[in-house]
């Protein structure tokens, strides 16, 4: 989808106003680190942003606010246009199930003692959808695992997460996200810990859903030449702020902040491909 086709879509799905959050810093109660100074910014339906940053920028701590796991000091998180704090903890808890978060340790995120079926499922459960029927909750495990291309479903449906490789566990956390049909997905950091074949598989996945349900990402990395491939427009965090943001395409061939010219530096040492006018056939080899 053309990003012009996107920004022409009225409302915002997810739009954030002026957060501020800081934490307090070890040993010292009176002082505490603003970790995140007046973000602002906006992801439109099915569009992927992508998040770039050092680490210790305030990446996750920007997803872990939007997924109501911390709270900001000061400023505002729309969904669909509804500020999530104004509402009741029932309708919060209702548009929760629109937005949903893959974690970056694929070892660490998945449950260990249940099998896949029990970790697809337990969103359902949570949000008591078909609560009393197994049955429907197992088909609805089975598409999740067909999106994902874990298929056939008997294969893996009854597996436990130690059973599984690096990139089958992220797909099942990508199905235990998909499973409540979300329009939102954040990804903070899904490919970082995957070899770098599976890392071009599950954003070539994740793309794919996108066009088939019409899902936003905010997508978290700092690989950049995974955000050149995946997204539509960059935001960069530097120090917990957001010092440039436009077209993928524009912001990582024609950086303009000094802080976004050092990452791409940084990255073209590793990675000389990025350089080149196509980086999506280069880094695809
Ligand atoms: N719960 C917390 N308590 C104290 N400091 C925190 C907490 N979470 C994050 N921080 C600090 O906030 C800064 C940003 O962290 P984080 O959002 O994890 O960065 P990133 O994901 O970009 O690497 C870091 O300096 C980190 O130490
Ligand atoms: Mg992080």
């Amino acid at each position: 989808m053309s990003v012009d086709v996107i920004s022409s879509q009225g409302e915002p799905i997810l739009q954030l106003k002026e957060i501020r959050k800081s934490f307090d810093r070890h040993g010292a109660r009176l002082e505490r680190s603003m970790v995140l100074k007046d973000v602002e910014c906006f992801i439109h339906r099915a569009e992927v942003v992508g998040l770039i940053g050092g680490s210790g920028t305030g990446k996750s701590t920007l997803a872990r606010l939007i997924m109501g796991l911390e709270r900001q000091d000061c400023g505002s998180i729309l969904f669909e246009g509804r500020d999530l704090e104004q509402v009741t903890a029932r309708e919060r808890q209702a548009m929760r199930r629109f937005m949903q978060m893959v974690f970056q340790d694929p070892y660490d995120s998945l449950a260990q003692g249940l099998t896949v079926e029990e970790i697809v499922a337990e969103p359902l459960i949570i949000h008591r959808i078909h609560r009393y029927d197994r049955k429907k909750r197992r088909e609805l495990v089975e598409d999740a695992l067909a999106e994902v291309a874990l298929a056939p479903s008997s294969l893996f449906i009854n597996r436990y997460p130690h059973e599984l490789s690096g990139g089958q566990r992220q797909r099942v956390a990508l199905a235990r996200a998909l499973i409540l049909r979300p329009r939102l997905i954040i990804a903070d950091e899904p490919t970082s810990m995957l070899d770098v074949s599976l890392r071009l598989e599950l954003i070539d996945l994740m793309k794919r859903l996108r066009e088939r349900h019409g899902i936003a990402y905010l997508y978290i990395t700092h690989d950049l030449a995974l955000a050149h491939r995946f997204c539509d427009r960059l935001l960069v965090l530097s120090e917990g702020r957001i010092v440039e943001q436009g077209l993928a395409n524009e912001v990582i061939e024609r950086p303009r902040h000094p802080y976004t010219r050092a990452l791409m530096q940084a990255a073209m040492r590793f990675m000389p491909a990025i350089q080149s006018s196509n980086p999506v056939e280069l880094t695809a080899k």
